[in-house]
Order: C-alpha cells, then structure tokens, then sequence
C-alpha cells in the first residue's frame, strides 16, 4: 500500500480510478502510481491521450463561456466534474457573472475532498459526492436544493461522463431525468467519446478502464444524437469536440483542431 496524503485518507489507491487518471493526464497532482501506471498503459496503445484530454477541458471552458455569455445561463449541475483542476467550471462562469451558482457531483473520493478544500471559501459552489446513475439523489440532495433554483434555467454539464455509463444503467434515462427537472431555457452540455475511429486503439484503452470501477462505452454517432433528444443543439451541432466553435486564432488553443478526429469525441450545447 503507497503513501497515503491526509486528504484521501480510506481511498483505495492501489486501484486506478477515472477521475485521477484524468487529472495526471491534465498535469495534476491528485493521483497516485496505480493512475499514473493505468494512465502510461493508456499511451502506449493510444499516444494522443494528453492531447485528447487537453481537447476535452477546452471544450468545457468553451461551452461554459456560452452558456454564460450567449444563452445567460449561469446555475450549473456538473455531473462528472472530476478533480478540480486549472479553469474548473466556478472559476470560468463566475470570471465572467460573479453571481453564477455551481453544483459539482463526482463519485470518486480524492475528487470530492479535494473540491470541499478548494471551495471552502466559495459561497456560489459546492461539492457533492454521488453517482450520475440516481438522478433524483441528486436533485434532492441539499447542495442542489440550497445552491440551485431550479424553477429557473440550469445549466447540466455532462462532460466525458456519459461514455462510463453502460447501456444496462441507461444514459439516455439519466439525461432524460435531469432535462425533465430543468425548465425551458436551461442548457446541457455533452462530449462522449465515440465509437468507430478509434478501434484499434480502443479496445486496447477500454481493457485498463476495466481496472477502474467505471470502465468506458464509446458510442456511435446516432447513439451519442440520441442521448440529446428533446434539446435543440446550438451551431454547430454535434461535431469532433475541437470543431465546437473554437476560440480564434491561427488553429485556436485546442491542439487538435487541425486534426479534429483524433479527438475522437463528439460534442454538442443544447438548449431546452
Ligand atoms: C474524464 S473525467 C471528466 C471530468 C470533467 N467533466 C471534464 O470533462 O473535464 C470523468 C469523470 O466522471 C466521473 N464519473 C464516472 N462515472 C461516474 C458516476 N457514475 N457518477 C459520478 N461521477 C462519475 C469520474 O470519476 C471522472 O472524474
């Protein structure tokens, strides 16, 4: 058993988990050997993996820009919201409205501690530990209820979060049950990796999530369309996360977006 730092005090470190294996792809420091061997595993079958991680935390800072600046929509349900990390969603919305509200849920522990230390002196954000998987614990939980206003529009960011969710535990239900508890106006955000491109490589990359306890699920185009039925999508629709308006410039931040299929994402803002 490694080293244990105070803050993930009872956490299974020996086992590799999504949220810190992401984290050690973004640069953090939340993370121990177990993620950091599962994340090397990752790169030896599928060398762009920093690169897509980096892709996919742009795509969140940029839907979160939109939907503050040009659907004014400044409540947010982060399901998924991994371990804070530079630009996390309360750092940009609140940049922009100070007034904006954040519910991050996460079901990983070093996640969770690590949020409640950041926002501890953050009256607008919260941290709330429980699974995407019980939509109604979540939208009865105190943080959502004492944070949110849900008779007004929300913003749901499901963010790489969809793909750990088999079909048997029904994606498509879950999306379903929090645009039903969210009134005309509000947001979704969603990127999932998608089936197909990838093949060779996926296999290769679903077999070390099976170490972790939420393996992964490419979908295929139609698959990820349908999990955003009932929200009509933003320009430009559902597209390679890079493509989903990049910031200006020569090839913008993103450093796929010369090649936007290596992604291997989809990405889309719709609004209710
Ligand atoms: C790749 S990270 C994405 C973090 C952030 N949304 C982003 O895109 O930058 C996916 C996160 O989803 C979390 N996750 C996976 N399954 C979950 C579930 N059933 N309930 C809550 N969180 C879950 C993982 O712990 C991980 O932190």
């Amino acid at each position: 058993m490694a080293d244990v730092p105070e803050w993930a005090t009872g956490v299974d470190v020996d086992r590799p988990s999504a949220a810190r294996i992401y984290d050690y792809a973004l640069g953090g420091s939340h993370n121990f050997a177990a993620d950091r061997e599962a994340y090397a595993d990752v790169v030896t079958t599928f060398p762009d993996a920093p690169l897509v991680a980096r892709s996919n935390r742009l795509f969140l800072h940029r839907a979160v820009r939109h939907i503050v600046t040009d659907l004014g929509v400044t409540q947010f349900l982060d399901l998924g919201s991994g371990v804070p990390t530079v630009g996390n969603v309360h750092q940009i919305a609140q940049n922009i409205d100070p007034r904006a509200r954040v519910v991050y849920v996460e079901i990983d522990p070093v996640a969770v501690a690590h949020a409640e230390i950041l926002l501890a002196d953050n009256p607008r954000a919260t941290m709330l530990r429980a699974d995407v998987r019980d939509p109604a614990a979540i939208l009865r939980s105190e943080q959502v209820t004492s944070l949110l206003d849900l008779s007004r529009p929300v913003a749901v960011l499901m963010v790489t979060v969809l793909h750990f969710i088999p079909d048997a535990d029904s994606p498509a239900g879950i999306v379903r049950a929090f645009r039903d508890a969210t009134v005309p106006g509000s947001a979704v955000a969603v990127s999932h990796l998608i089936a197909g491109d990838w093949d060779d490589e996926s296999g290769n990359v679903e077999q070390v999530y099976n170490r972790t306890s939420t393996g992964i699920n490419p979908r295929s185009r139609a698959e990820i369309a349908g999990l955003l039925d009932g929200y009509d999508l933003v320009e430009p629709g559902l597209v390679y996360s890079p493509l989903w308006r990049p910031d200006p410039g020569p090839a913008g931040l993103d450093p796929l977006t010369d090649d936007p299929a290596r992604s291997v994402a989809l990405a889309a803002v719709g609004r209710r």
